[in-house]
């Protein structure tokens, strides 16, 4: 088999440049280990910044969207029982986010693949990427228990964290720092008890009240690393949130059936540089970010924003700049959320070694935003995005 790009996995990453590049008249082929139910269902992201639901609508993958997602223009910070708004528009110039979920973006980028696409081959696993130095990569991939190799003019691994294509880039160098505590969520049937995010600080660990639906709950609890979900009942998980989100007014938390139940551990890793002749790592096959500040899945298309525009460019003019701009183009921003991310984890976690100096360091740094337009503007501006390019 031949391409122009092959790409490895079919994540949020892989997905939205496999659009890119065919709107761009560029032919790909997708490799997928798993299959398509497991791929729609994956349970992640939810909160998309302005700069990707323009990418989402620029692309022709916005129309369920904008029907269906919902539009947020602030978060409710809450710390020492008390309620803070950040409004984004009126501190950015009139920027927001949407909530819709990765699954529904997921789906909707599938479903154009399969209508007008190239191929994207589920149950397909790249084995390893070869000759990513020379003008003719090669991904060498196991479909239905026989091994094939994909030919390619370059090679974009979109493969996550676990995936193969990292390890075909040579002296890298990764940056990296593991946390001591995770996420435990929830997905549950019962209308949002807020009609914005909740982002808590508490003694007891951080919380976070998020949604899917006007009908469906995301919930978040900080858990020690290395928590079984199934440690926690329901009637403990509701608990615990009530006491993380108390407040002195008369706010209450709805409880409803919990469908869902998961852990996820919390990392920041960069891989440096991004590139190794024409093998490309896009997403969180290069870097990850602890969720808090939702970052993940938008620097994925950030990547592939600037991926697909430097191999247009090189297409209209021959010329190889922007593609050799890629990581370092890539890198800056993917340093920007890593901070972004970095602050915003330890503003709100109760680390298990915490002093009570620390605790108070951080209602400090929460009175500030709270109180000062210019810190509040700068989360502002990083939650609602870092543009791309
Ligand atoms: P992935 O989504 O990991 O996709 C990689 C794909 O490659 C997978 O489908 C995998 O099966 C496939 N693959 C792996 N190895 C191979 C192989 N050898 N061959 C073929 N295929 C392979 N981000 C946000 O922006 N906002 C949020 O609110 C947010 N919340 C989050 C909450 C949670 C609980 C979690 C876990 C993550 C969250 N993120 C968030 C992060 C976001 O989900 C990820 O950053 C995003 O999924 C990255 O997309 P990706 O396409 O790079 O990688
Ligand atoms: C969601 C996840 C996040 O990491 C975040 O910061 C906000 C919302 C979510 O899944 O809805």
């Amino acid at each position: 088999m031949r391409t122009t790009v092959g790409i490895i996995g079919a994540g949020p990453a892989g997905l939205l440049l496999a659009r890119l590049l065919h709107n761009a008249g560029i032919d790909s082929v997708v490799l997928e280990s798993r299959d398509r139910t497991y791929v729609e269902r994956r349970q992640r992201a939810g909160i998309l910044e302005q700069g990707t639901v323009d990418v989402l609508r620029g692309a022709g993958a916005g129309e369920r969207m904008d029907r269906e997602g919902l539009r947020h223009d602030g978060i409710e910070l809450r710390f020492d029982r008390r309620r803070h708004r950040v409004d984004f528009p009126a501190l950015t110039g009139g920027r927001s986010v949407m909530v819709y979920a990765q699954t529904e973006v997921c789906k909707d980028l599938i479903a154009l693949q399969i209508e007008e696409g190239g191929p994207l081959l589920f149950e397909t696993e790249a084995l390893a990427v070869e000759g990513a130095d020379t003008d003719r990569p090669r991904v060498r991939f196991r479909r239905e228990g026989a091994e094939d190799v994909l030919e390619c003019d370059y090679v974009v691994g979109c493969d996550g964290f676990w995936g193969v294509a990292r390890s075909a880039v040579p002296d890298g160098r990764t940056f990296e720092r593991t946390y001591p505590f995770s996420w435990l969520g929830i997905l549950a049937d019962v209308a949002p008890s807020h009609d914005e995010l909740v982002y808590a600080r508490h003694d007891r660990g951080f919380a976070l009240l998020s949604m899917r639906s006007p009908s469906v709950s995301r919930l978040y609890l900080q858990v020690p690393a290395d928590t079984d979900a199934d440690s926690w009942s329901d009637e403990e998980i509701w608990d615990e949130l009530e006491r993380r989100f108390e407040t002195d007014d008369d706010w209450s938390l709805r409880r409803g059936p919990i469908t869902q139940k998961s852990v996820t551990p919390m990392r920041s890793y960069v891989h440096e540089p991004m590139r190794h002749g024409r093998l490309f790592l896009a997403g969180d096959a290069a870097h990850i970010v602890p969720p808090t500040g939702a970052k993940g899945l938008n620097l994925a298309v950030g990547d592939v924003v600037t991926f697909a525009r430097a191999l247009a460019h090189r297409t209209a003019t021959g010329s190889d700049d922007l593609l050799d701009a890629y990581s370092a183009t890539c890198l800056r921003r993917v340093w920007q959320a890593e901070r972004f991310s970095y602050d915003m984890t330890t503003l709100l976690h109760t680390a298990p070694d915490a002093t009570p100096f620390e605790g108070r360091l951080q209602l400090a740094r929460l009175d500030r935003i709270t109180s000062s337009r210019a810190a509040e503007t700068d989360l502002a501006e990083a939650y609602t995005g870092f543009p791309i390019g």
